[in-house]
């Protein structure tokens, strides 16, 4: 099944429709960086670097589905969560992209402060879209630490289908949640690796001296930066910048502190926890790779919706219906 994915990224939420026997007709972002690591990974897929409000997608009309994660860092609840930010009203342009494309059925993922307050309207328009354009859809919040990924991150899930009813993917059954040391606490040992996207940040003394008291769990409140506790789900780690000193704000990767070492994540560390395979490398100097990191959707999460994805376009009554004429 052909989809077409826009605001790919680091590629999170590719990887896991890939798991799921998709193939992308199209992968579309605007950032160089990110188009050079989908390319470096995959060097088969079609990776088209621009706007989208510049994409014309026409010559994808066919393609089963459309997937995408708009930018939201201006609704994002870490960030200031700017109402006049361009880059909230992307999403028309998704769905003049769908338009263009007419699929079976669509993803939308994005922050859940989209369904907050002054966003509501965002998220008003969005299923107005769907509407108009003739999809059913089920909208929900999930957790990734529900479907397997070892860190809490809260999602506002979109699936909509032209036949048939939309739903969301459910939880998997697990005996308990996975945690940060069955993920990361391999990687501790491992020298400086470069081409593994494992290199350690060299802190101040003083930051050092700092860290290295926090119990798991406890923020250094001079950083606003906590140290994970092993034994459970990581929390959410993003693409944003952290806290200097002063409360004054950084740009840059700023992921949380190793559970035992006085030192934040490796990119690699933070790709652990975001559950992207080892194999799969982030180009850029270390700030965009954590950049990418940060963005994606965890790929565990993403191959569970595409798995129920697939089910709702390969059970649709018109699917049906041309399966039975072919029998
Ligand atoms: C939240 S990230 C998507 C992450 C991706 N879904 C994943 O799972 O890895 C949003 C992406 O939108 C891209 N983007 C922002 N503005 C864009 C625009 N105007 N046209 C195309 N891509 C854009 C950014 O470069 C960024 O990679």
């Amino acid at each position: 099944m052909r989809y077409v994915s826009l605001f790919s990224g680091g590629g999170g939420l590719d990887l896991g429709f890939e798991r799921a026997g998709f193939e992308p007709a199209v992968c579309l972002d605007n950032d160089p960086v990110a188009c050079e690591t989908l390319r470096h990974n995959r060097p088969g897929w079609n990776v088209v670097c621009a706007d989208i409000r510049e994409f014309d997608a026409t010559k994808y009309a066919g393609a089963e589905l459309v997937v995408g994660g708009p930018p939201c860092q201006g609704f994002s609840t870490a960030g200031k969560g700017n109402p006049d930010d361009p880059r909230n009203f992307l999403w028309k342009e998704y769905f003049r992209v769908v338009n263009e494309v007419q699929p079976q059925a669509v993803v939308l993922e994005n922050v859940s402060a989209l369904s907050h307050k002054h966003n509501g309207d965002h998220l008003t328009g969005i299923m107005r879209a769907l509407e108009e354009q003739g999809f059913n859809f089920s909208l929900g919040v999930l957790n990734a630490a529900e479907f397997g990924v070892p860190q809490s991150r809260r999602r506002l899930i979109v699936v909509g289908v032209r036949d048939g009813l939309a739903k969301l993917p459910t939880p998997k059954p697990a005996q308990r949640l996975r945690n940060v040391n069955d993920a990361i606490l391999d990687l501790a040992s491992m020298p400086d690796t470069p081409s593994f996207n494992h290199v350690a940040n060299m802190h101040a003394d003083h930051v050092v001296k700092r860290w290295s008291l926090l119990e798991p769990g406890q923020t250094d409140p001079n950083y606003r930066r906590g140290r994970l506790d092993g034994n459970r789900p990581s929390v959410t780690i993003r693409a944003g910048g952290g806290y200097g000193p002063k409360g004054n704000h950084l740009g840059g990767f700023h992921p949380p502190i190793h559970p035992t070492l006085p030192r934040q994540l490796t990119v690699r560390e933070a790709a652990r926890l975001q559950t992207f395979p080892d194999s799969w490398f982030f180009c850029g100097p270390k700030t965009i790779q954590g950049r990418q990191v940060g963005n994606a959707v965890p790929v565990e999460l993403a191959a569970a919706i595409a798995d129920t994805v697939r089910g709702l376009i390969v059970d649709a009554p018109d699917a049906r219906a041309v399966g039975e004429a072919a029998s």
